[in-house]
Parts: structure tokens; sequence; C-alpha cells
């Protein structure tokens, strides 16, 4: 373990807050390798590097493990990363003034995307394990919900995985008062084992969008959407034609392809759990004794506490140069009922000594 006399200029060259992009050596040498190949190929006269068509097939073989079930490649759109999904996806399925369920905390970008596109989020509520059915059952009965979104397996920002039992009364509660789901799994595909979907509870009304940003490369923005089924996808393209704002740069699609296409996109999912694993146990050393919640396959770390406590601890670590990410970031602006926390990114620096320093300093605020 290291020294705790840190000063705050070492720990604020690395923060728990934000995403480095190369987070192994095996990442650099898949990817840079890719780049540089990049400057031999015509960029600019050869406009399909990858074909959206190509890309959905090697999406689907990649989502196969993921789903149990290859899903049907007429059904997958690639996009540019997941929010371009939600952009596209969600006009779609709420019109504007809509309700959008969202679990009390998520990632803020939903927030704020929702929130763009003229939609009232409403939020559910959530206990340790994630969102509470009974809660949801509610909203959908005395507010009336269009949509709902959720972010069920290593849950963004409190780590939890939703179990078979909460999805199987998720999909009853969905088909009851017919309403979509939208299942934002981005770390999913990060699982040793993975977790159940509602792929096959509610086929008719599952949106599912997964990617390679987390899973495979930090920052590689391909994800894909599947519809419930290809007549789906052609309705949501519909009218659409020649507008791209959602496809993957030619630059991510042409990496992406590539990995997909051999063993790659495999090789680095398990270089980025073998790191995850290593910097949970450095984690779990330096914040022995805390009470934190943390899946080894994920990225992130979330420490629970009463609205003063969080407010207490930020206090101590503006003064100590480490950013962390506290409940605000994540819940809506109106819930006053949200649970409170911290979310700590594991995958913030490419220097495991320097997350340690930085780990230290936050495990001395803790006071
Ligand atoms: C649950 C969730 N969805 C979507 C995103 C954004 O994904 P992307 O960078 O692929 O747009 C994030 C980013 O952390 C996330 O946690």
């Amino acid at each position: 373990m290291q020294s705790d006399k840190v000063t705050p200029e070492d720990a604020t060259r690395h923060n728990l807050g934000r995403l480095t992009s190369v987070l192994t050596e095996q990442h650099g040498r898949v990817l840079f390798p890719l780049v540089a190949g990049l400057e031999s190929v015509d960029v600019f006269s050869d406009m399909r590097l990858s074909s959206p068509r190509r890309l959905a097939e090697l999406g689907s073989a990649w989502m196969a493990r993921r789903l149990r079930t290859a899903p049907m490649p007429p059904s997958i759109l690639p996009v540019g990363g997941t929010q371009a999904a939600l952009l596209l996806l969600i006009p779609h399925l709420v019109a504007r003034g809509g309700r959008i369920a969202v679990e009390a905390l998520t990632h803020s970008v939903a927030h704020k995307l929702f929130a763009h596109l003229g939609l009232c989020n409403v939020a559910i509520s959530m206990d340790d394990r994630g969102l509470v059915p009974a809660a949801l059952h509610n909203l959908c009965k005395s507010r009336g919900v269009d949509a709902i979104y959720i972010n069920p397996s290593l849950h963004n920002p409190t780590t939890s995985t939703l179990s078979v039992e909460r999805l199987s009364d998720i999909a009853e509660i969905a088909a009851k008062f017919d309403v979509q789901v939208i299942e934002d799994d981005v770390m999913g595909a990060l699982a040793d084992e993975p977790p159940a979907t509602l792929r096959s509870m509610i086929p008719d009304r599952h949106w599912y969008i997964s990617g390679l940003g987390k899973a495979v490369a930090l920052g590689l923005r391909c994800s894909f959407v599947v519809a419930p089924d290809e007549g789906r996808l052609i309705s949501l393209l519909d009218g659409l034609d020649g507008v791209n704002f959602y496809s993957p740069t030619m630059f991510h699609g042409y990496v992406a392809e590539r990995v997909l296409a051999g063993q790659l996109a495999d090789l680095l999912t398990r270089a980025t759990r073998e790191e995850l694993a290593i910097r949970h146990e450095l984690a779990a050393d330096v914040l022995s004794g805390v009470d934190y919640r943390a899946d080894r396959c994920g990225p992130h770390l979330w420490l629970p506490a009463s609205a003063e406590q969080e407010a207490r601890i930020f206090r101590r670590l503006d003064g100590a140069g480490v950013h962390a990410t506290g409940s605000a970031s994540f819940c809506l602006r109106d819930d006053a009922d949200h649970p409170h926390g911290i979310r700590l990114s594991l995958t913030s620096t490419q220097d495991r000594e320097a997350l340690s320093r930085a780990l230290l300093v936050f495990r001395s605020a803790l006071g």
C-alpha cells in the first residue's frame, strides 16, 4: 500500500471522475496499428470504409453471447455511440411533452438528452438492488408513462445489476401498461456471466442498445440499436433517407469493423476485465473498511451516503484536488428524494499508481 503523503497536485493530475481512452498496453498494441493503417487507406475517396450492413452482421455475432441468441442483422442499426442511439430512438418512441420513466439515479447524459428532446423525466425509486418494480408500477398506474428507460447491468452510477426476478416484474409491468422499454446495456458485455435481459421476456416492446465504448475500448463510439424486429427498424428510419447524424464516424466504424471481424474485440474485453479486476483489488486495499458497492467487472465504485455526508466529503475533496462525481450529476433536478452517494471511476488514468494515490486522498477525505 502507498504512503498517504500525497500532495493535492499529484492527485489533480489523475482524477476519479473521467475516463481515459487507452486503458491497457494491450489496447495500445491493438489500436495504434489500426490507426496507423489508416494512413495507407484512401480515406476520402472510399466513403464506405465500413458498411452498415457488415457492421450489423458483426454486431449481431458480438451481441449473441450477451443476449444468448444472435439478433437478426436486419433489426440492428450501427450507431456512433449510445448518445446517438438515444437521440434517434427516444423521439421515435415518445412524443414531445411525453413522459419517460428513468431510474432515480442514472448517467447524466440520459437526463440531459431527454430534457433536450422536450420530455418529462419521471424518477423510478431505487434500493440497494436497483430500481424497485413496485415503484415503477405505481408510476405507470398513477401518472402514466410513455416509455421506460433502464440501465440494467453494472448500473451507472450504483454498479448494481437487476435480478431476473426484477426484470420479469418490469416485463410484466411494461406489458400491462403497454409501454416500450429501452434497455441501455452499455456495460453489460463486461460481465463475466452475461446477466439476463428483457429481450426474451418482451421481444415485441424491447429496444436494446449495446456498444463497444466501455467493454472493448473506452471511447470507441460504435454502438448498436436492436429493434424488436426488422419492420420496427424500418419505421424508426422512416423519412430519414439521407439524414445521417447517427452513424459511426468513418474512423470509428473502420476500427470497430476490424476489431469485431477477428478475435480482437474479445481480446480487448478480456484485457479490460483483467485490468479492472486488478484495480478493484487495489481499491479494496486502499478503501478497506469503507462501505462501498462495486461489481469487479465494472469501472465504478459507489459509496452510498446521506446528503450531509456527501456534502461534507465534497467539501474536503475540494481542497484536496481529487475529482469524484456526486449524486447531483445522476438525479433528476426536481427529485428531492433521490439516493445520495459518490461515484468513483477506476478508469480515469492508465497509471495504477496514480489511481492509488487519488484513492488515498479520497480515503483521507472520508475522515
Ligand atoms: C448507461 C450509459 N449509457 C450511455 C452512456 C454514453 O455512452 P456513449 O459514450 O456510447 O455515448 C454512458 C456513459 O457512461 C452510460 O453510462
